[in-house]
């Protein structure tokens, strides 16, 4: 190994490493993303000691796992059964939508079933903690509280409490001596990982970090994190809305895009046991032009509502309004309606809508944007148990899209039991046997079959 007295450049969007500074990572492209970072002190055969003796597969005895459940239906499920002994847990979210509140509920529940919990905080006072608790009715006798951002400092006063269970938050606030980049800077927040990871790792303490999720929606010091760590789990939803959805995205001790949902209430977050209550119980009932598709977001399914509203202008050029989906779709879906089978919607002021706020940008949702438009103009309403996704092409065909299995599940999780979908999507698809699927070839037979 070379002694590393030079300093490196880090990109803090991917964690790319150069000798020399570059004004754009080669890696992800960004801008002005490299930072020196310099390591003071080598860490020595520390990992030497933690290396096991080989044996035998056979010889290994395969321990019971012991789970710790944390009461909280929604959370012990998004994590795969509950919280593994000396697992490390990646909670990422936006600032403000309620990850310190999710993480002082869990430890409170924790601590109450005779687990020592300690939660460090490097961003809020003990004052400021206190406050929430009141408000979430926190008391427990084994909930310790600290403050502070060294992490060498941590380690030497946590050790003689001997807490059951650790939450860090939040991830980027904490810093060690041994390096002189900033606290939050990718080296830094790699570092402190890695020494909880190890604590974790030899006393069998799980460890939950908080992480904030930059604009593009990485958890900053992103990647470099999210491969360290046993399970990430991100804590999303629209800060206008009440609704809280924790995802798994990386589950190494249980199944991935698991989600749990949550309504955050004035004293803090409430499970919401049957998430497609969200959906159905603002929906409105059998009303025209609405209709759900499952889309993803990144790697993550997500149902959205897609409303239109369809009906004679009083204009002579007639308005379009696009809300959360792309105004120039709208159009090119018009003129495939008029064409394709001869439903005229030149002369109609249209209006379409995504229910919650959300953003879709992606082209599976054309064939929910046509049927929610041809609902509209119809006026009459679809099935409210169907779902729809597939791209939608200028012959009038349905186009199949990516990751059919993963949005047929997320539907059916959320209690959706019809699903139509591109012929070629339906050829490959596992269907999950109580979810009825169909293939359409065109949007032909997609009229045919919702409203014949
Ligand atoms: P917080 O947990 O501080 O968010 P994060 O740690 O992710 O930054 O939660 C912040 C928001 O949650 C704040 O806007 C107030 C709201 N909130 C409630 O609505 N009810 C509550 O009981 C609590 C504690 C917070
Ligand atoms: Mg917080």
């Amino acid at each position: 190994m070379t002694k590393q007295k030079k300093p490196i450049y880090v990109c803090q969007s991917c964690g790319y490493q150069a000798v020399k500074w570059l004004g754009r990572c080669p890696d992800c492209g960004e801008w002005n993303s490299m930072v020196e970072e310099l390591v003071k002190s080598e860490r020595k055969g520390k990992t030497a000691s933690a290396m096991s003796q080989p044996q035998t597969i056979d010889a290994i005895s395969l321990a019971t796992e012991m789970r710790l459940k944390t009461g909280m239906v929604e959370f012990d499920r998004t994590l795969g059964g509950g919280v593994v002994p000396g697992s490390l847990v990646l909670i990422g979210g936006d600032p403000g939508i309620g990850k310190s509140t999710l993480i002082l509920q869990v430890l409170n529940r924790l601590s109450q079933q005779s687990c020592r919990a300690l939660y460090l905080s490097g961003e809020e006072s003990p004052q400021q903690i206190k406050l929430r608790a009141e408000r979430l009715s926190v008391h427990s006798e084994g909930l310790y509280i600290m403050t502070g951002t060294c992490i060498e400092d941590f380690f030497e006063k946590m050790a003689p409490i001997k807490p059951d269970i650790v939450a860090v938050d939040s991830i980027q606030t904490v810093y060690t001596n041994d390096m002189t980049s900033a606290p939050g800077s990718v080296g830094q927040v790699r570092e402190v990982a890695a020494r909880l990871m190890t604590f974790a790792k030899q006393s069998g303490v799980p460890i939950f970090l908080i992480g904030h999720v930059t604009k593009e929606g990485a958890i900053a010091g992103p990647k470099v994190l999210e491969h360290l760590v046993d399970t990430v789990l991100y804590f999303e939803g629209d800060k206008g809305h009440v609704f809280r959805i924790l995802r798994s995205v990386k589950n190494r001790f249980g199944p991935t895009n698991e989600i749990g949902v949550f309504e955050m209430k004035d004293t803090g977050l409430e499970e919401v046991c049957n998430p497609s209550r969200i959906f159905l119980e603002e929906r409105p009932q059998d009303a025209p032009g609405s209709i759900v598709i499952p889309c993803i977001e990144g790697t993550r399914p997500v149902l959205v509502e897609i409303q239109a509203l369809v009906g004679p202008s009083p204009l002579g050029m007639p308005r379009r309004t696009a809300i959360g989906v792309d105004h120039n779709r709208i159009s090119l879906l018009v003129a495939v309606l008029g064409k394709r089978i001869g439903m005229e919607l030149g002369d109609q002021d249209i209006f379409v809508n995504v229910a919650g706020g959300l953003k879709v940008d992606e082209p599976a949702a054309d064939l929910g944007i046509v049927s929610a438009m041809m609902s509209s103009f119809l006026n009459r309403p679809v099935d409210r148990n169907l779902v729809v996704f597939g791209e939608v092409g200028l012959a009038g065909e349905i186009r199949g899209v990516s990751q059919p299995d993963l949005r047929i599940r997320e539907a059916r999780k959320l209690g959706f039991s019809r699903c139509l979908l591109s012929r070629n999507n339906f050829e490959g698809a596992n269907s999950p046997g109580d979810m009825e699927l169909g293939g359409v070839e065109s949007i032909q037979e997609l009229y045919e079959l919702l409203f014949k």
